[in-house]
Order: structure tokens, then sequence, then C-alpha cells
């Protein structure tokens, strides 16, 4: 491994003096000319990248048609945009100009695209079911969308196919298949047609993988930084075609084997990496989308590679929100599925701010001290004990917290995001996210030679899973209690799977938690608002061809979010503000009358701004009429 190391560096020396340029990848091989061939698509990194998701284009959208009929017949109020603020698709317009919008506004401004699924029409009108072509056409649009903007012709190769200047990632919606949510194990049609759809954006020595199991990974950064796309068809509870991530013949457990062996294979090099997919891993009351045994995986291999992962990237829901996975409590209260209403999405919101209300609770000002420490970098040591009685009280305090979200750095839990969708069910959206690219100018000369080589064959199957042969139900354990239980007498309940190695014991805190290069720093939402375009189209003050642009809706560092960055603490900070009401409620129910009159009059704080704001975004702040409860 070294010696590769070593190689590289002589070779880079020779090739390249300048600042870190951005490789467009999917094509280049070892084989390639190492320079010269891509000089002019290098690019700085701009440490920023888009998230989009849910396009769900629909060619047959007609605008002043029901929104009854699926806006493809009858009269009706359907926008020349789209439908805001109901179940019908995007109508090409919308789907053009927001392409429009990315060309002329994002395009030099970031270095990769995730985009998460759903590319394609629902399946919702009886009269005009899809076929498997129109969903196969309709990706290919879209592919052709990202490369009519991104792709560059480049003129010393013979074949007319242009490379991308950025990478942009897909990965499998729901409705990309069909009968939607059913995905048999691969090579399949899809799996086979999808890696001709994405041939440009799927790495050449990624192919094989992407035909088997419809995953891959590209190094965005090469030799630094990957984006793993999942596919989440293997995890989602509504997929009948397939049974979780236990039994070894399921596509899941395949998944999150290859899973675990790319991120053990970036560990040994050093790399970060970004999950993304398309169905996240909802979990609580109000909902829950994966199945458990691929939960329960997904949230040990995050953890264990907590020095890897830097964050992970989701869709579907089409609501703004986050969830935190808590890798030593797993605590399901029951089980809710299917397509939700407006409605059940703000108890799914409920339910969530209900288990964040419920977070352990922070001493007052410890995430001061905790940010002034790492500042002086040393978090280990929050302000050392007092002398006296209450010093020694309120450390105790502060000791028992850090012990319970897993120390400073709250390593008991990860974060997964959902972005809202493009489909405007409320306003159509789009997310800009920066990343921390600190010292970042030089580490990339002559990687291009190591690009692409995570690959399973080259390493990792020296550890083939344990396999303790049949029994144990409840095999799926945190390595936490699996060393309670080895410590009883329980010893034969090994788990059947290889549990990832946690990070070495002097590996510093990983991106996800501590701000380091790949951090991620902060998002901006922007929205495009409908009603408002619609109302000026309708008096005529925009012409015959209409154009649509975005604005700011919000950006996480804002006055009422206040993230510092989007580091799993920060999370964990404001998941526990939104949930603070809640909390303060219980106690004043709790108490004896006397006292319960006097907490309402000290807690007279009626509304919980950050739960507001939280409502307010996860609809992109269309108007919703149930909000208000
Ligand atoms: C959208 O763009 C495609 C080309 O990519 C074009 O064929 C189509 O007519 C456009 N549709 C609308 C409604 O602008
Ligand atoms: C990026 O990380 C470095 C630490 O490696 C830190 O000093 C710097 O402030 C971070 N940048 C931003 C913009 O937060
Ligand atoms: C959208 O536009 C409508 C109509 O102009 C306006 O009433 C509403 O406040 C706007 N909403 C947002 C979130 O900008």
């Amino acid at each position: 491994m070294q010696s590769i190391f070593l190689l590289l560096g002589l070779f880079a020396d020779a090739i390249s003096a300048s600042p870190l340029e951005q490789q467009p990848l999917g094509r280049i091989r070892p084989t390639d000319p190492p320079a010269g061939l891509a000089e002019g698509l290098r690019k700085p990194l701009r440490g920023r990248f888009l998230h989009i998701t849910d396009f769900h284009p629909d060619d047959l959208y007609k605008p002043g048609t029901s929104i009854d009929r699926s806006c493809h017949r009858g009269k009706g109020p359907s926008g020349y945009f789209g439908a805001e603020g109901t179940e019908c698709d995007s109508p090409l317009s919308l789907v053009n100009e927001t392409f429009r919008w990315i060309e002329e506004n994002l395009k030099d401004e970031i270095d990769f695209v995730i985009w998460t699924g759903d590319s394609v029409r629902h399946d919702n009108d009886e009269k005009l079911p899809r076929s498997a072509d129109e969903i196969m056409d309709l990706n290919a649009f879209m592919s052709q969308k990202w490369i009519s903007v991104f792709g560059e012709e480049v003129r010393e190769t013979s074949n007319a196919v242009p490379m991308m200047s950025i990478p942009v990632i897909p990965t499998f919606g729901n409705n990309d298949i069909m009968p939607h949510n059913i995905f048999n194990k691969g090579p399949n049609k899809w799996t086979k047609r999808f890696a001709e759809i994405w041939s440009q954006f799927i790495p050449e020595d990624q192919r094989h993988t992407f035909v088997e199991g419809g995953w891959f990974t590209t190094e965005v950064v090469p030799g630094r930084l990957a984006v793993i796309s999942l596919n989440t068809m293997y995890f989602f509870d509504s997929n009948s075609a397939v049974d979780g991530c236990k039994a070894k013949s399921e596509p899941g457990y395949e998944h999150m084997e290859w899973l675990r062996v790319q991120l053990k294979i970036l560990r040994s090099r050093n790399m970060k990496a970004i999950l993304m997919g398309h169905v996240p891993p909802a979990r609580s009351k109000g909902k829950k989308s994966w199945d458990e045994t691929c939960w329960q995986k997904y949230t040990l291999w995050v953890h264990q590679y907590r020095d890897v992962v830097v964050g992970s990237l989701y869709g579907h829901m089409n609501i703004d929100h986050f969830m935190l996975q808590d890798s030593n409590k797993v605590n399901i209260d029951s089980k809710a599925d299917g397509k939700v209403s407006i409605s059940s999405k703000t108890d799914y919101l409920q339910s969530l701010r209900n288990q964040w209300s419920s977070l352990p609770s922070a001493p007052p000002g410890i995430f001061e001290e905790l940010e002034s420490a790492s500042n002086f970098g040393d978090v280990s040591e929050v302000e050392p004990a007092k002398k006296d009685k209450r010093g020694k009280k309120k450390e105790k305090k502060k000791q028992k917290f850090l012990d319970k979200i897993g120390g400073p750095w709250a390593e008991r839990y990860s974060v997964s995001l959902a972005a809202p969708s493009l489909v405007p069910n409320f306003f159509p959206s789009l997310r800009v996210i920066d990343y921390n690219i600190t010292g970042l100018d030089d580490v990339a000369h002559g990687v291009d030679m190591f690009t692409h080589v995570v690959d399973d064959t080259a390493f990792g199957l020296d550890d083939p899973a344990i396999d303790t042969s049949g029994a144990g139900d409840d095999s799926l354990i945190s390595p936490e209690i699996q060393k309670k239980k080895k410590k009883g007498k329980d010893k034969k309940k090994k788990p059947k799977f290889k549990v990832p190695e946690p990070p070495s014991s002097t590996a510093p805190p990983g991106p996800a938690y501590s701000n380091q290069a790949f951090t991620l720093l902060g998002y901006t939402q922007y929205y495009s608002n409908l009603t408002k375009l619609h109302e000026q189209i309708a008096a005529g003050d925009r012409g015959d061809d209409p154009r649509l642009d975005y604005e700011i809706e919000y950006t996480t560092s804002d006055d009422v979010y206040q993230m510092k960055d989007l580091t799993v603490l920060s999370f964990f900070q404001l998941a526990s503000r939104i949930g603070e009401e809640v909390a303060e409620e219980k106690q004043t129910g709790d108490v004896n009358s006397q006292d319960a009159d006097w907490s309402a009059v000290r807690k007279k704080k009626p509304v919980n701004d950050v739960w507001q704001a939280f409502l307010r975004r996860a609809f992109v702040g269309f108007p919703v009429d149930d909000l208000d409860e």
C-alpha cells in the first residue's frame, strides 16, 4: 500500500504542479493519458455540491387540467409550472426551467451532484398506466438533461460521447421501476438498462457491480472523498420482492456486505464517504420505511465507520427534515406505512419531535464549553473539575451527559438528511450543501491513477462474514450489547455477520463529528414560489415564454437554526431545541397543583420557534392548514 502511494507521489510531481484540480470522473482509468486529455475540464474545488431529488417529470401534464385527474385532463386549476401543493407530477416546463436555472446559477459553483431518484412520473392515472419503456425514456431524458448542463465535448476522443465536467451520482427511486416499489435481486432488466442510461455517471470499473445490485461508488474527490450510491430498494419495507438484510440469500444482505467492505477499504485508504440513497432510514412512531434488519445493520455500520462517513443524504419523503440514528437504543413503538397525506406527514414530524424531546438533556452551557474546548484542541477534558462541592456536582452532571451521548462529539448518534422534492407537492425545491475543503489544495496530485480502485476483489474478501450456522434471531445487536453479553454466559449468541471494526483508538473523530476537511458546514435551501409565479403569469407579467427562478428559503446558519456546522452535535442541539417544549409540558403536568400553577406562569413560552420553523420548512413554506395545532 505504502509503496503505491509513494509511486503516486512521484508520478504526481511529474505531471502536475498546480493546486488540486477536480478530475472528471466516470471515464478515467489508469490507462487514460494522465494529464492533458482532461486539462480543459479540470476545476478547483468549490466546497459546494447540489442535492436534488424526486423530479417526477410527467410529459402528460397539461396546464388547466384537474388535479383529481393527475393534471392530465378535465378542467381545473393546474398551473403552467405545476400544481403546487398537490399530488400532481412535474410538467416538463418546470424540469426544463430548473435545469436552466442550475446551468446559469450553479454550474461553475459546485463540485458534484447528488441526485436521489424518482426521475419519472407516478403510476397514479388508471387511464394512462406507465410502461417500462416510458420509465426508461423519462429517465434517459433526465440523464440527457444532466449531460446537457455538465457534459463537455472532448475533442481528443473519437466517439462523440461527452465527458462529465463534474460527477453526477444517481440512484434508484421506488418509482423508477415497475411495478413501483418492486425490485428483484440483480442482475435484472432494470439494473442492466440503467447501467446504459447512467453510463455517463457510473465509473467504468463499477459497471459490473451496478448490474449485479444497482449500487456503486464514485470518487468525487479522487483519493479523498467517495460518494456511495446505495440501492435502498433492497432495504425498503414496501418492496415485497425481497426480505431485509439478515438472510445471506437476500440482496439486502449482499448490499450491506458490499457497503461494509467499501467503508473498510476507504478507511484503509484514509478516505471519507458520503452515503446517498432514495428511501431514507425513517424510523419513528409515525413511519418506518426500512426493513428493521437493514436499519440495524446500517446504523451499526455507520457507527463503526464513524471515522469515514461524512453524512447520509436521501429523498423520497418530499418533506424537508432529518433523522438521528441512535446506535445503542433501538426502540420502535409501532409501524406505519404506505402513502402519507399531509396530516399524517404532520403526525410523522410530531413523532420525530417526541423522539427528540427525550434526548438526554444537556446541562446549561455545555455546548458553549465543548465549542471553546474544541477550539483549543482539547475536548476530552471539558473544564477541569472545580474544588468546591457545587463545582464537583456540576462536573458530574456534565460527565453524565457526555457519557450518555457518546462523548463530546455525540458519537452515539448519526444523522440522515432528507431533502424536499422538486415535484411541487409543496413548492419545488433544491439544496446546495457547503463542505469544508481546508487543506485540500495539494492532495489530489496524480490521484487519477488511483481513481475507482474501490473494488471488492482487490481487498476485503479476506474477512468472510462470520456465520454461526442457523439460530439466533436477535443477532443484530450493537457491539456494546455484545460486549455485555460476552461478559455474561451468553457466548453463543454471536452475530451471524461480520461486525465492522470500530475506528482505531487513536483515530481522531471523523468529519461527521468534528469540523475538518469534508465536514458538511451548512446548506442553503432554494425554492420557487409557484403561486406567485402563476399569479404573475395570469396577470401577463411574465411574457409568452415565462421563466422560473429559485430563491433562498433558508440557510442552516440563519437566526433560527443557528447551526455553526452540520456535525452530529449540531443536529443533536437542533433536535433538542425542536423537542424542547414537549419536555417542559410533561414536567408541568407531573407536578402538584400548587407547583403547576407556579410553573405555568414561569413557563409562559407559548410557542417553540424552532419547532415552528422546522414544520414550516418541512413543507417548503407552502401554507398547510393544520400546522398551527
Ligand atoms: C423541454 O426540453 C426538451 C429538450 O430537452 C424539449 O424537447 C421540450 O420540448 C421542452 N419542453 C418544454 C415544455 O419546455
Ligand atoms: C475546516 O476545518 C478546519 C480544521 O481542519 C478548521 O480550522 C476550519 O475552520 C474549517 N472551516 C470552516 C469554514 O469551518
Ligand atoms: C408565495 O406567493 C404568495 C402569493 O404571492 C404569497 O402570498 C406567499 O406568501 C408566498 N409564500 C412564500 C413562502 O414565499
